[in-house]
């Protein structure tokens, strides 16, 4: 019995020394230790030896298996993980490893729904920096340096004077200067804000800006477009009220509110019980924005309008909680 386990021993480290790759590796595993290997089969017989010979043949049975194993473990290393992928990237012929398909987020959905609306509507789609200059995100909107309009916006400063844009209105400017006018113009982007969090406010969300340039645009324009993409969006008339608004980048301002979709106007968490919800501020394009975009406001005016893309998620999905959004939990966005 010593001998053969001996002989097994020796006959499987030599054969281990030879392997090439990981499927040779795995057919000596099952020749050696499989449930009818060779090892295995030999120390099953254990029990038919005498009583005094066991321990002494047990040791070495067990020394044997442990070394048989280490020598398993050495070639392994060889032929880890990391080489039979490679063997498999490199074969095309192999079929295809089937992975869990992901969707679209619901903030990237509306997106593209309201990118598709106002592209009906002669719009062009452009996307801005998320990393701003205090120039384009303040000053060129008529917010120059220690308006208290400033402070409204709580903005992730960086040290070197940029910061992460707090709205996407940076945009009006960037693109009246590219473009010229006339300009009609949507710009879907994340924002940043440097505040506390709770169910209707999140440190990032996403907006999406829209811009008019051209000569005589009036309020009349702004509700116009308004009401066609609340229509288009929610598949139905949607009640809004009109109130003013301030913006330092328009005049006169507005605020459009939208009746809150999720209580039906009753007062829920969402729209803080009034019933309605800021969805929507607009006004006319400032003179000093337009001069900022390299634009005369005597010839050129215009509208814009900062629609909360991501209120408006909430609304169309009945979100409750805009922490959801960004949360990663996969049970939240598998239901899209
Ligand atoms: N940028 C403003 C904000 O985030 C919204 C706005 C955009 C207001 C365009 C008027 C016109 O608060």
């Amino acid at each position: 019995m010593l001998d053969d386990l001996k002989k097994i021993k020796l006959k499987a480290l030599s054969e281990f020394d030879k392997i090439k790759n990981s499927e040779e590796l795995e057919n000596l595993k099952v020749k050696y230790l499989g449930r009818n290997g060779e090892l295995t089969k030999l120390l099953k017989n254990l029990k038919d030896i005498a009583e005094e010979e066991k321990p002494k043949v047990g040791k070495v049975a067990n020394e044997i298996k442990e070394s048989i194993g280490s020598a398993i473990e050495k070639v392994a290393d060889k032929f880890d993980d990391s080489s039979v992928g490679d063997i498999q990237v490199n074969n095309l012929t192999l079929p295809g490893i089937k992975t869990e398909k992901g969707s679209l987020h619901p903030n990237t959905m509306m997106q593209y729904e309201l990118e598709q609306i106002f592209t009906a509507m002669g719009f062009k789609v452009i996307e801005g920096p998320d990393l701003e200059s205090e120039y384009f995100n303040f000053t060129a909107l008529n917010i120059p340096d220690n308006h208290p309009a400033r402070d409204t916006q709580d903005t992730f400063w960086l040290d070197d004077g940029n910061l992460l844009k707090t709205h996407t209105s940076p945009m009006q400017v960037r693109a009246m200067k590219k473009y010229g006018a006339p300009l009609r113009a949507v710009f879907p982007g994340r924002c940043f804000r440097f505040e506390a969090t709770d169910a209707s406010h999140d440190s990032t969300f996403y907006q999406l800006e829209g811009l008019m340039i051209d000569k005589d645009i009036s309020i009349a324009n702004v509700i116009a477009v308004m009401k066609e993409l609340l229509r288009a969006v929610f598949k139905r008339d949607v009640k809004v009220r009109q109130r003013p608004g301030y913006f330092p980048f328009v005049e006169p301002g507005f605020e459009l509110d939208i009746n809150c979709l999720i209580c039906e106007g009753e007062g829920c968490s969402v729209c803080k019980q009034s019933g309605w919800l800021e969805l929507l501020p607009c006004g006319l394009v400032h003179p000093n924005v337009i001069r900022a975009g390299g634009l005369d406001p005597k010839e050129y005016s215009g509208f814009a309008f900062g629609l909360g893309l991501t209120r408006l998620v909430m609304m169309k999905y009945g979100i409750d909680d805009i922490r959801l959004l960004q949360g990663g939990d996969l049970r939240f966005l598998k239901q899209f």
